[in-house]
C-alpha cells in the first residue's frame, strides 16, 4: 500500500487503480460505467470518483501516478489544466486544448488524450445510425465542449459545419482555428439559414433550462438534433427540436458512455461493448 498524501488515500497496488478527478464529482456516472466495462471484458480494475480541490489538481495528478495509479479521467473544471500539464498530447487533445484521459506511457511520461469527440461521433454514427458525412451541420456553442468535438466531426467529411454562439466572436475564432480541417464557418445566431441536416447543441444552456436564441426554419422533418447534455426528461433544446418538427432528438448519454469506452480502450487495450451499459444507464436515469 502506498500513501497518496495529496488526497489522504492509499492505493491498493494489487489491483489496477483508476479515478475520475473533478469538482464537483458526486454526480459522476463513470465508476458504474467502468465497472460494467471491466466486468464485460474480464478486467480487474478499481475505479472511483475523487473530489479534487481547485488549487490541488496538478499535485493530485502527480501523487496519483507516483502512487502507482494507472489512469485518470478528468472532468469539469480541470480538462484544460490536464492538457497543459501533460508531456505527450494526442492529436485529439491538441485540437481540443483539453484532456479527459490521462495515463503514463512506457517511458513514464504523462500522456493526455481527449475521447469526448470520438464519443459523440460513435454515438451518432453507430448507436443512433446517423450519418455526418456530406451533411450540413449546425453546432451551437463555442466553449470547451464544442472545441473538443469539432475535429472528429470534421473528420467525418460533412458538407459544411456552421458554428453559432451567443457571443459571436468566440464562434468566429473557433471556426478560424479549425478551418484547415474542413468546411467550417461561424455565423451570428440571427443570420443562420436552414435547413440543416443536423443541429448539435454544445452549449451549457440546457443545464440552466435555457435555450440559445434560435430562429424558426432551421430544420426539416428529415433533420436530426443532438443535445450533448443529458437528463431524465427531454432537454429544453430537444423539446424545441421536436416542436420544430425534427425527425428525432437525442441526448448525450450515449456520448458519455462512448467517451468512457474510448478511455477504457486506451488504458486496457480492449474496447468494451457499450449497448448494455447504455440501456442500463437510461433505465436508471428514468427510474
Ligand atoms: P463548456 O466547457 O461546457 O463548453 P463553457 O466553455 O463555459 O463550457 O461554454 C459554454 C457555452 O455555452 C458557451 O458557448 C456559452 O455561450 P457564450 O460564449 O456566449 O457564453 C454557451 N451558453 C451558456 N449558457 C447559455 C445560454 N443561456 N444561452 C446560450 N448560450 C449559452
Amino acid at each position: 500500500m502506498v500513501l497518496d498524501t495529496a488526497v489522504g488515500q492509499s492505493l491498493d497496488k494489487n489491483i489496477d487503480q483508476y479515478r475520475v478527478f473533478g469538482n464537483p464529482i458526486h454526480q459522476s456516472k463513470s465508476p458504474n460505467i467502468h465497472k460494467a466495462f471491466a466486468h464485460a471484458t474480464n478486467q480487474n480494475i478499481n475505479y472511483q470518483t475523487q473530489l479534487v480541490a481547485v488549487d490541488e489538481f496538478e499535485h493530485s495528478v502527480k501523487a496519483f501516478f507516483t502512487a502507482g495509479g494507472k489512469g485518470l479521467n478528468i472532468t469539469v473544471p480541470f480538462k484544460q489544466r490536464a492538457f497543459a500539464m501533460a508531456q505527450v498530447v494526442s492529436p485529439a487533445a491538441q485540437k481540443a486544448e483539453a484532456a479527459n484521459t490521462l495515463y503514463l506511457n512506457e517511458q513514464g511520461q504523462l500522456v493526455a488524450d481527449n475521447t469526448d469527440g470520438m464519443g459523440l461521433v460513435r454515438d451518432i454514427c453507430h448507436n443512433l445510425n446517423g450519418q455526418l458525412s456530406a451533411k450540413r451541420i449546425l453546432v451551437l456553442g463555442a466553449g470547451g465542449a464544442v472545441r473538443g468535438v469539432l475535429q472528429p466531426i470534421l473528420a467525418q467529411l460533412p458538407k459544411q459545419v456552421v458554428i453559432a454562439n451567443r457571443t459571436f466572436s468566440k464562434a468566429k475564432s473557433l471556426a478560424v482555428s479549425f478551418t484547415h480541417l474542413g468546411a467550417i464557418e461561424a455565423l451570428p445566431m440571427d443570420q443562420l439559414k436552414g435547413p440543416f441536416d443536423w443541429i448539435i447543441n454544445g452549449t451549457s444552456a440546457s443545464l440552466a433550462g435555457d435555450l440559445p436564441p434560435l430562429l424558426d426554419g432551421l430544420l426539416t422533418s428529415n433533420s436530426r438534433c443532438y443535445d450533448m447534455m443529458y437528463s431524465a426528461q427531454t432537454t429544453v433544446f430537444n423539446t424545441w427540436a421536436l416542436r420544430q418538427g425534427a425527425a428525432c432528438a437525442d441526448d448525450g448519454l450515449g456520448m458519455l458512455v462512448e467517451q468512457a469506452a474510448q478511455s477504457f480502450g486506451l488504458w486496457r487495450g480492449i474496447l468494451p461493448p457499450t449497448a448494455v451499459v447504455l440501456s442500463a444507464l437510461r433505465s436508471e436515469l428514468k427510474a
